[in-house]
């Protein structure tokens, strides 16, 4: 049995990423991660593909160089397609493609989203893989979706947010809070020192498995803005207990979402994925359910949570043993669905 070698590349957003697969295994995964994003408190898109452009030599190279391969011995390049900024996308996609026309192998599109799924299929000692169906769960600053998983190509998403992703209510609850970009792991980090019952916050009211979380910014922005009228250090005096506060809220959202889709399902195999999966509370939440109501859940490694190429990588290996490849006519897809 022949190894296969993939060189995955990852540019949806703004980190421009690059791994080598052997097989199920990532020989390395490279992420350069753009710091310019933070003080515009958020991704300007016109930056990102131009940092996505300074950077994507040096990754390949980094990552080839990690993995000890070379460039001649890959089996086929596997690259994000889409969703993501168009910019970003495009970075990817025309190097993908060239870099494939050049050494003559197969070039294989990945869908980000299903690559956030799959990449529990990473092989790694450390960590448990899926068993079909399970549901998954990608909560990351671009995404909230839920996907019922019937096998690695078959999926259906059965939730998603309406407006905000869960990371960017997070990340913009730290901003009305002061916080640097991005927010999440602070206020997860204040939220462990603080009452999560200090300041209630409603919850949205949202059909079906759906979410919503631009109204509970709304009402975080005015809760402070009338607090600060009253006491200007009312952020610094109370960080922990809103922060507690705001992640108690976020994650009853999305622990009631799960609750209805284990009922309407049947299905108690819980897998997590995207930026968000590194939140202390929802590891908690998760861990509490599994001895609650007996479900089982799977946590990437963190490497793998965030946007990174070796997800790509395992979604090309998984295509490239069914040979579903893709032709140089391919383009990069903004809007693609899951
Ligand atoms: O997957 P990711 O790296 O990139 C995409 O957005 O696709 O996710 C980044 C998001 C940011 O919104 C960040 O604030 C959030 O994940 N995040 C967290 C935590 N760590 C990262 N949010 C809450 N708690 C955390 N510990
Ligand atoms: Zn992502």
């Amino acid at each position: 049995n022949k190894n296969i070698y993939i060189l995955a590349i990852e540019s949806s957003c703004d980190d421009t990423s690059a791994a080598v697969l052997c097989n199920k295994k990532a020989l390395s995964n490279i992420v350069a991660t753009q710091k310019i994003h933070e003080e515009y408190g958020g991704v300007v898109p016109e930056l990102a593909s131009r940092a996505h452009q300074q950077n994507i030599v040096p990754v390949v190279h980094q990552a080839l160089a990690k993995a000890n391969i070379d460039k001649n011995q890959l089996s086929a390049i596997a690259f994000t397609r889409g969703p993501g900024l168009m910019g970003s996308l495009l970075v990817g996609t025309s190097f993908a493609k060239s870099l494939s026309l050049g050494l003559n192998i197969p070039l294989i599109e990945v869908n980000h989203m299903q690559a956030h799924i799959l990449s529990h299929f990473i092989e790694d000692d450390t960590h448990k893989t899926p068993k079909f169906p399970f549901l998954a769960m990608t909560i990351s600053g671009g995404h909230t979706q839920v996907v019922l998983v019937e096998n690695y190509f078959k999926m259906e998403v059965i939730g998603e947010s309406l407006d905000d992703a869960v990371g960017e209510a997070y990340d913009k609850s730290a901003k009305i809070l002061g916080l640097p970009y991005p927010g999440g792991p602070l206020i997860d980090k204040y939220a462990q020192l603080g009452n999560p019952k200090a300041f209630p916050f409603p919850k949205p009211k949202v059909e079906g498995l759906n979410f919503s979380f631009s109204g509970l910014k709304t009402s975080i922005l005015y809760f402070i803005q009338k607090e600060t009228a009253k006491n200007p250090n009312f952020i610094a005096e109370n960080l922990n207990d809103i922060c507690a506060s705001i992640q108690y809220t976020i994650i009853n959202i999305l622990m009631d979402k799960l609750k209805k889709a284990v009922k309407q399902t049947g299905i108690k195999q819980i897998a997590i994925g995207g930026g968000v999966s590194a939140n202390s509370g929802i590891r908690k939440a998760l861990e509490e359910a599994e001895i609650k109501h007996g479900w089982t859940a799977y946590i990437p490694k963190f490497e793998f949570c965030t946007d990174n190429a070796a997800m790509i990588g395992i979604v090309g290996y998984l295509k490239y043993m069914e040979t579903e490849f893709s032709d140089q006519s391919v383009t990069a897809k903004a809007r693609y669905i899951l």
